[in-house]
C-alpha cells in the first residue's frame, strides 16, 4: 500500500466519535493509525492482519526479531490472545489497567506469530488514553502497536514527532496532545517461575513487588550480559549526537560535567546539554534543553524524548546529560539515559 499524506486527525475536534470511527475503518482496512496512549504514541495495525503488522515492522525500519506490543481494551480480550493465563492476572490488571504495565504471557495458538517476532510468548496492555481505548473498540479487534517512531530514535510524545518519523508511511495519527507520561509501559514477564521485569517504565518496580509481594528480577539496565527482551539488544531513544551521561555522586558528577563543557566549548564544539533547572546557569553557551526540577522525576520523565528530538534539531556536536536517582519512574528515565548513551562517565 503506497502512502501519499498522512491523514492527521483530531482527537479534540467537537466531531470526536467520527475521528475514532474514521481511524478504526482504517486500521479494519488493514491500515497503519498511530494513536496517542498515555506513556507514548504507538504505531498501530489489527492484530490479525499479517499484512498490516509487516508494514509496522517496514514503516518503522524496525529489526524483525522484535516483538510488538498488543493493545486490549479491557482483560475479557486477553482470551483472544494468550493461553494459559495465570490466575494472577486478575488482580493485577484490577490494579494496574488500565495503565502503562504490559504483561509476557504465552501466545494462544492460532495468533499469527509476527506479532511477537516467532516467540512463542505475546506481549499485553490494556492502555488508560481514551482515545486508544475507544479506537480498540471501534475497531473491535486488539491492536498490536509498537512506538510509533522510527526505529532506535526517542519514542514520540506528541503527534508532530510522528509525522517527523512516519509522515507518508502510514496512513493516520491520532492527535490527542502531549502524552503524560512520557516514557513507555513497564513490561513484566509472567510466563516462567519467578516475575521478571524486562523493561522498567511508567508502572514502578517497587510498587508491583509490595503488590505481588514477592521480588522481581531484574534483567534491564546496562550490565546485562545477555539481553532477554529482544528489544534490549539495540540502541535505542537515541539523538543524532553522541551523549554522554554523567553518573555517580551529585556534587562530583556535575563538576565533572562542567569540565566536559568548558573543554569542548574551548574545542570549538557545539554543546547540548540535558540538565535539570537549577543547573542551567551552569551552561552558558550551551543549547540547554531542561528536563524540569531536580526534586521532581516526572517532569524529566515527561520531557526527555521532546528533549532530544529539540537538540538533534539543533544540530549540536555532542550532548552532555545529567543524571537523576533510580527510584520510582528514575528506574525507567535512567534506563533510557543509559541507552541512548553513546559513553557513561561514572564519577
Ligand atoms: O508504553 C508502551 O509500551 C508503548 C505504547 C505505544 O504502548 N509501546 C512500546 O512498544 O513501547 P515498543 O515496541 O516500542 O516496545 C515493546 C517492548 C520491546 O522492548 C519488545 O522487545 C518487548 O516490549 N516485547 C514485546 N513482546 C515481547 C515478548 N513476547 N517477549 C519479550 N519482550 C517483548
Ligand atoms: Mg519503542
Amino acid at each position: 500500500m503506497i502512502v501519499k499524506e498522512t491523514l492527521v486527525l483530531n482527537y479534540f475536534d467537537k466531531n470526536k466519535r467520527e475521528v475514532i470511527k474514521k481511524a478504526a475503518f482504517i486500521i479494519k482496512e488493514g491500515g497503519l493509525v498511530a494513536f496517542p496512549t498515555e506513556t507514548v504514541y504507538g504505531l498501530g495495525a489489527d492484530v490479525f492482519n499479517n499484512r498490516a503488522i509487516e508494514r509496522i515492522y517496514l514503516a518503522k525500519g524496525r529489526p524483525f526479531d522484535n516483538p510488538l506490543i498488543v493493545h486490549i481494551s479491557d482483560l475479557s480480550q486477553l482470551e483472544l490472545l494468550a493461553s494459559p493465563i495465570p490466575p494472577e492476572i486478575n488482580s493485577l490488571a484490577n490494579k494496574f489497567w488500565p495503565g502503562p504495565l504490559t504483561i509476557i504471557l504465552n501466545r494462544k495458538a492460532g495468533i499469527p506469530s509476527g506479532v511477537s517476532a516467532g516467540l512463542s510468548t505475546i506481549a499485553v496492555r490494556v492502555p488508560y488514553h481514551s482515545a486508544a481505548l475507544e479506537l480498540i473498540k471501534e475497531a473491535g479487534t486488539p491492536i498490536a502497536a509498537p512506538s510509533a517512531n522510527l526505529s532506535g530514535k526517542p519514542s514520540p510524545t506528541e503527534s508532530a514527532h510522528v509525522i517527523e518519523d512516519l509522515g507518508g508511511k502510514i496512513e493516520a495519527v491520532i492527535d490527542g496532545g502531549t502524552c503524560t507520561i512520557g516514557l513507555e509501559s513497564t513490561v513484566l514477564d509472567l510466563t516462567g517461575q519467578e516475575p521478571v521485569l524486562l523493561r522498567p517504565g511508567g508502572v514502578d518496580l517497587e510498587e508491583l513487588e509490595e503488590f505481588l509481594k514477592r521480588p522481581i528480577l531484574l534483567t534491564s539496565g546496562l550490565d546485562i550480559k545477555k539481553p532477554i527482551s529482544p528489544g534490549m539488544k539495540y540502541r535505542h531513544y537515541a539523538p543524532k549526537a553522541s551523549l554522554l551521561l554523567f553518573r555517580g555522586d551529585t556534587k562530583k558528577s556535575k563538576n565533572v560535567m562542567e569540565a566536559y563543557y568548558y573543554r569542548l566549548v574551548k574545542q570549538g564544539k557545539k554543546v547540548g546539554v540535558l540538565c535539570t533547572n537549577e543547573n542551567k546557569h551552569i551552561y552558558p553557551d550551551a543549547v540547554v534543553e531542561m528536563l524540569g526540577r531536580k526534586a521532581n522525576l516526572q517532569e524529566a520523565a515527561v520531557s526527555l524524548y521532546s528533549a532530544l528530538r529539540k537538540l538533534d534539531r539543533s544540530q549540536v556536536d555532542v550532548i552532555l546529560a545529567e543524571s537523576f536517582t533510580e527510584e520510582g519512574i528514575g528506574l525507567a528515565l535512567m534506563n533510557r539515559l543509559q541507552k541512548a548513551a553513546q559513553q557513561i562517565i561514572e564519577v
